[in-house]
């Protein structure tokens, strides 16, 4: 939540590299965005409603020659949607200028004593409230120090970036929400909440990790424990990910290229080392107790490894939603393995969990796509997801990733690794032929359909029942319409009644062992007047819209979304709605 995005160099187009860089990071938080210049003794702040400006439209003055700025795309949290609210902050003297990621928990409390000392607020955010800590430090203090004596008062998750108006230098600091140091050529410094902000410019990166804070100026980056203010030496990253991937190319949206790279990215997903997936089955077998962690998407991925390891494995596991995670925690012990799942890394929900179950002693093996991410970085052991950068807001390529490797585990922990990279191989290939033109238009013509409806459901069986979930979730993000994942069993005990004439039910079918049941709850649905919508191998009388997915068995849940994330981004497309950038969403919820 919240892109954040610096600059400082010999480079003189500083404004104008970082509203570049801000746009490749408003999948973070698209509410408003602004931008601060350093001149030679001052600093120009522009900052507005909406997404961020184009270049040649923006005043003048923004564009001259400045070696120093840094930005904020943002994802409100305190204080509407307003100019006021938007990022950059200043001190009421105009001395520093602050952007901020994360939540100050306990601003309020300082809001009042700083109220009661004569402060005047311009906005109603937290963030603004860091600045006047700063300030009021000011008085006594050099700017290093007052950084530090207000970063200290701060509860709760934060990323900030401050500059001041005479001192050549970024100071950042962080808790929780991701920094992220570039280390250019000549001397020159980027900083940012992710990389495809400066991945243009250079691969090479630096972490900053909790509680530290680093000191940026032409020719040096200084890192320190905040706490301390000991120095630390980082070690220099070099990222693998390249500019193209994380650009549009010749798609219209992220959303559309993410769903169509599922031709290659499960590929990329089983291709591990099976040295790593054996040592992680072992481990899920010497546990006592395995928990898989996630959130949204994630979440449901998590859901499906319940389905997929008793199916294949007859093994239980059990999978928590982040956010619900601090009620289970009684259970984690120092035996307990614990497996997070994420694309980002930066889930906040999903790190308290790892945090709480660090604590007593578990054992933390994330599947993650962000290999450089905080959680990669807290995490015992890593299975990386391989799947590239994913933009777009809705979970696509990274969801059916993460699902090949569950099932990779799963037979893995039953010492059947090799039967089960063949389903896979061949699950890949599958989605390979399937993704071709006249597929995706197929389904175009079903969001033709049903794009005024303003309520649709979705039922699943076994694994297929996540992924009924899942097709609500990717339904509700990017079309805004209604949508309901049930178990398909469930439906009779309640949900049917909001069955009327035309109701659209998408009905998931799954493997040979489930298919006649969820069929005889088709015809229920229909004999109600249902319009039934069948995702499945083969064409059913119940169907009134027949969308074929190749047979892969247990693999049918990696099949069976694909279509509905298809579903979904055309939904989007005739509703006018962004794919890329659903309201009130972020792609990285780094708040609790
Ligand atoms: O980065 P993560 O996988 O940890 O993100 C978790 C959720 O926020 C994410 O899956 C979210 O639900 C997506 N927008 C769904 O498409």
């Amino acid at each position: 939540m919240c892109g954040i995005f610096g600059y400082i160099g010999p480079k003189t187009n500083a404004a104008k590299m970082v509203i570049e860089g801000l746009k490749s990071l408003e999948y973070r938080g698209y509410d408003s965005w602004g931008i601060a210049l350093k001149t030679d003794n001052d600093i120009i702040v522009y900052k507005k409603t909406g997404k961020v400006g184009e270049i040649n439209k923006l005043p003048k003055n923004l564009l001259g020659k400045t070696e120093l700025a840094i930005g904020h795309t943002r994802w409100a949290t305190h204080g509407g949607v307003t100019n006021a609210n938007a990022h950059p902050h200043f001190t009421e003297n105009k001395e520093i200028v602050l952007i901020h990621n994360g939540i100050f928990e306990n601003y309020f409390e300082v809001k009042k004593q700083l109220l009661r000392k004569g402060h005047k607020f311009t906005s109603e955010t937290d963030t603004e409230v860091i600045a006047h800590l700063i300030q009021e430090n000011l008085k006594r203090h050099d700017f290093e120090q007052s950084v530090k004596n207000a970063i200290k008062k701060i509860e709760g998750r934060y990323a900030i970036v401050i500059i001041h108006k005479n001192e050549n230098k970024i100071i950042a600091a962080r808790r929780g929400s991701p920094l992220i140091v570039g280390v250019g050529k000549n001397g020159e410094y980027y900083i940012a909440s992710d990389v495809p902000a400066f991945l243009k410019y250079t691969k090479k990166v630096m972490y900053l990790d909790n509680d530290q804070m680093v000191i940026l100026s032409e020719n040096s980056a200084k890192f320190y424990e905040i706490k301390t203010h000991k120095e630390i030496h980082k070690k220099m990253i070099e990222i693998g990910w390249d500019s193209q991937t994380a650009e549009k190319g010749a798609y219209a949206h992220f959303m559309l290229k993410e769903i169509m790279e599922q031709k290659e990215t499960l590929y990329r997903a089983i291709n591990q080392d099976d040295r790593l997936i054996k040592k992680v089955a072992d481990a899920i077998n010497n546990a006592c107790g395995t928990y898989f962690v996630g959130c949204g998407t994630a979440g449901k991925v998590c859901l499906t490894a319940e389905y997929l390891f008793s199916e294949i494995a007859h093994k239980h596991v059990n999978s928590i939603f982040g956010s619900e995670f601090p009620t289970h925690h009684h259970f984690i012990t120092n035996k307990t393995l614990l497996i997070p799942i994420s694309q980002s890394g930066e889930t906040a929900d999903t790190l308290e969990a790892i945090e709480v179950a660090k604590e007593v002693g578990a054992k933390i093996i994330s599947i993650v796509n962000v290999e450089t991410s905080t959680m990669a970085r807290m995490s015992d052991l890593i299975i990386p997801v391989k799947c590239g950068p994913e933009k777009a807001v809705a979970s696509t390529k990274v969801t059916t990733a993460q699902m090949a490797i569950l099932i990779l585990l799963a037979y893995a922990s039953i010492e059947k690794l090799s039967e089960g990279k063949i389903l896979l191989l061949e699950t890949a290939e599958k989605i390979n032929d399937m993704l071709n033109p006249g597929y995706v238009m197929h389904i175009f013509k079903l969001a033709e359909k049903l794009k005024n409806f303003e309520s649709m459901y979705i039922i699943g069986r076994g694994a297929n029942y996540p992924m009924a979930l899942e097709s609500a979730i990717k339904l509700q993000e990017v079309s805004y319409i209604h949508a309901e994942g049930f178990a398909a069993g469930e439906l009779k005990h309640g949900p049917i009644a909001l069955i009327q004439k035309n109701t659209p039910c998408i009905v998931l079918v799954g493997e040979n062992g489930s298919k006649s049941a969820i069929l005889s709850n088709a015809m229920e649905v229909r004999a109600r007047g249902g319009y039934i919508i069948g995702v499945s191998p083969t064409h059913e009388e119940v169907f009134d819209y027949w969308i074929r997915v190749p047979e892969v068995s247990i693999a049918s849940p990696i099949v069976n979304i694909i279509p509905i994330q298809i579903l979904a981004y055309q939904l989007a497309i005739l509703r006018k709605n962004n794919p890329d950038m659903p309201r009130n969403l972020a792609k990285s919820v780094t708040v609790k």
